[in-house]
Formats: structure tokens, C-alpha cells, sequence
């Protein structure tokens, strides 16, 4: 055991390592556990810096064994939460070497050290391990990614299901929620836009249910709590298109819906493939990890009062 365990008072601190904290999941991570007196925090990304002030905080890359080891070595987790991916779908396409190193290779460095300290790894997936034909999806629904990133998160889960050591599994879709370090979420992205007049194209034919980053920490703190093994979905209360989600965000915020243009996905012309009729069954975690998402409605106020949207 570590010579750094810490107590307070009766309890041992639960120690955390968050990988990814500066990423939009990340930050709402260390956000929840930032002031949890049982709680002993390393904050590890990328990036020289932490996009948050004031939190213990390493550089490191996760494809990078020998670093991942000693930062291991040194904190020694109980709990590590890898909130780190190469997340640019359309890159992946281009970027396959890079997007591999660190979807997969990372993932199991990630996995080996926390086999050998016996850490809880908590792994964040996604709804791209799908083809989108027949969505919304439960944990046991065949897999078919249809595009290089769909296809390394997939490879990262298969690498944890072999590895019989403690793992969870997440997957999620289109997250949303009161990110205030680094790019903006979609909801931000879309008030922006149209307080600022701007006209923005909107896909109406891909499907999903989007998530609450909020809701989605919530659910991995009970993953942890509960030590649950296996795989896990995690998404919003409503499967809809990205148009109609986009309106729900017009009303809400009482925003210029004119300024919002359906199109379809092919007008994109995107490098990747998308699953279209995608979106996740989230009965196993409301049964398993009591796991209650908002209403979209309820979400967007949330946001509203914590980042003045
Ligand atoms: N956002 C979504 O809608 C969505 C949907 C489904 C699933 N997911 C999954 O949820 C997880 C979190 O997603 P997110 O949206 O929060 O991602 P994000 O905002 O892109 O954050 C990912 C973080 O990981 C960092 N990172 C990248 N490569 C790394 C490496 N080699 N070592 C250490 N850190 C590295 C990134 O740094 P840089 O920015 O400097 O590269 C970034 O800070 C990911 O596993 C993603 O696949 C996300």
C-alpha cells in the first residue's frame, strides 16, 4: 500500500486519479470531486498546465508507458477514471496511427498498471461502437463501429473485458453541460451562435439521446461506490435528432429559430461515417446505479444558473 495514504479522522481517502481532467468530461469530474474531504485527488491531461486552478495536477501522456507507471507508482489509485481519448471523429479518419496510440494503447497502459495495483478503472466508451442501424442500443447489442474512432474505442473495450481485472465500462453519447475550461459544448456552441445572428446548419437524421455531463459523473461516482464490473449505458431521458434537440435549445433559450437549417448528414460531407439511429437503453444503469438523468429542461437550467448561459 502507499505510504501516502491519508486519513481523515476514521475514514481512508478514496483515491481518485482523473485522466483527462482538462477535457469537457474531465473538468466536471474534478468539479464533483474537488471538495470531497474523502477524496484524495490527482488531476492528470495532455496539457503543460491544468485548465483548473488551484487542484494537484501532472502532465502526462497516456500512450507513454514508462509515465504512466510512475505516476501510478508515485499516487497509487484505488480509482482511476480515463476521461482521455483522441476525440476528433473525423481526424481519426486521417490520424489513424495517432487515434490507435491513444484509444487503445493508451487505454491499456492504462489498464496493465491498474491490474498490478489492483485500481477500479473506470473507462469512458460511446455509442460509436454501433453502426446507428437499429439504435437505441442495450449493453449486449452486437457491435459494428463505421468509422477508425468507433473502431479503437471498441478495441480499448474488448482489451478491458479480456483483462479480468476490475473494470467499468461507460459509454455515453453527445455530451452536453456546464464546461468552462476549453472548447464549448454543443448547447453553448448553439446559443452563441445564434445570439450572435449567426445561421447554423443542423443534421435532422442522426438520433441519439444526449447526456448531462453532470448526470454522466454521477453515475460513474455510483460505478465506484458500487464497484459495479462490466458494461454500462449512460445517456439522456429522450432519444431525438440533433434538429430537434437544437430546437428544444432555440425554445429554452428563447433564441432566433429561423436562423437554424436542416440538413442532412451527407451534406456534411464529413471524412467519417456516422451511426444515424444511434442512442443508448439506459435501463441497467437506472437499475443498477440508480442512476435518474434530468429532463432536457431541467439540464438547461442547471446550465444556466452555473455558467450564466
Ligand atoms: N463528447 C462527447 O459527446 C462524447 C460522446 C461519447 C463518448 N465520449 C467519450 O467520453 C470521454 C470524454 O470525452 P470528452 O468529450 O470529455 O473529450 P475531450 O473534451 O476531447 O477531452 C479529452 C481530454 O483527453 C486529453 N488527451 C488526449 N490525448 C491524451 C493523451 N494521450 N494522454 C492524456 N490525455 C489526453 C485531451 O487533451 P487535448 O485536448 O490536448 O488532446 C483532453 O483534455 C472520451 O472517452 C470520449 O470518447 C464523448
Amino acid at each position: 500500500m502507499s505510504q501516502n495514504y491519508k486519513t481523515t479522522g476514521e475514514l481512508i481517502k478514496k483515491r481518485i486519479l482523473i485522466i483527462g481532467s482538462n477535457g469537457m468530461l474531465g473538468q466536471r469530474l474534478v468539479h464533483y470531486y474537488y471538495t470531497d474531504n474523502n477524496v484524495e485527488l490527482l488531476c492528470c491531461s495532455n496539457e503543460k498546465e491544468s485548465f483548473i486552478p488551484g487542484i494537484d495536477y501532472r502532465e502526462l501522456d497516456i500512450s507513454v508507458r514508462k509515465d504512466v507507471k510512475k505516476i501510478f507508482n508515485e499516487f497509487y489509485p484505488d480509482v482511476v477514471i480515463n476521461a482521455a481519448a483522441y476525440t476528433n471523429v473525423d481526424k481519426c479518419e486521417t490520424e489513424k496511427e495517432l487515434a490507435w496510440r491513444i484509444n487503445v494503447e493508451g487505454v491499456e497502459n492504462l489498464m496493465y498498471f491498474s491490474k498490478v495495483i489492483d485500481a477500479h478503472l473506470i473507462h469512458i466508451s460511446t455509442d460509436y461502437v454501433f453502426d446507428g442501424k437499429e439504435g437505441p442500443y442495450t449493453e449486449d447489442a452486437p457491435v459494428n463501429p463505421v468509422g477508425y474512432y468507433g473502431r479503437t474505442k471498441l478495441a480499448s473495450e474488448n482489451l478491458l473485458v479480456a483483462s479480468g481485472g476490475d473494470y467499468t465500462i461507460i459509454r455515453t453519447n453527445v455530451l452536453y453541460g456546464p464546461v468552462k475550461y476549453g472548447r464549448p459544448d454543443f448547447v453553448k456552441w448553439v446559443v452563441t451562435s445564434l445570439r450572435e445572428g449567426n445561421e447554423i446548419r443542423i443534421v435532422d437524421d442522426q438520433y441519439n439521446n444526449p447526456t448531462y455531463i453532470d448526470d454522466l459523473v454521477k453515475a460513474i461516482d455510483a460505478a465506484i461506490r458500487k464497484k459495479a464490473v462490466g458494461i454500462y449505458h449512460i445517456g439522456g431521458r429522450e432519444v431525438l435528432n440533433r434538429y430537434e434537440f437544437t430546437l428544444r435549445i432555440a425554445d429554452f433559450f428563447d433564441l432566433e429559430k429561423s436562423l437554424i437549417k436542416r440538413i442532412k448528414t451527407e451534406d456534411l460531407n464529413q471524412a467519417a461515417r456516422r451511426p444515424l439511429k444511434s442512442g443508448l437503453v439506459i435501463q441497467k444503469a437506472e437499475k443498477e446505479l440508480d442512476y435518474f438523468p434530468k429532463s432536457i429542461e431541467k439540464s438547461f437550467e442547471k446550465m444556466r444558473q452555473e455558467i450564466d448561459l
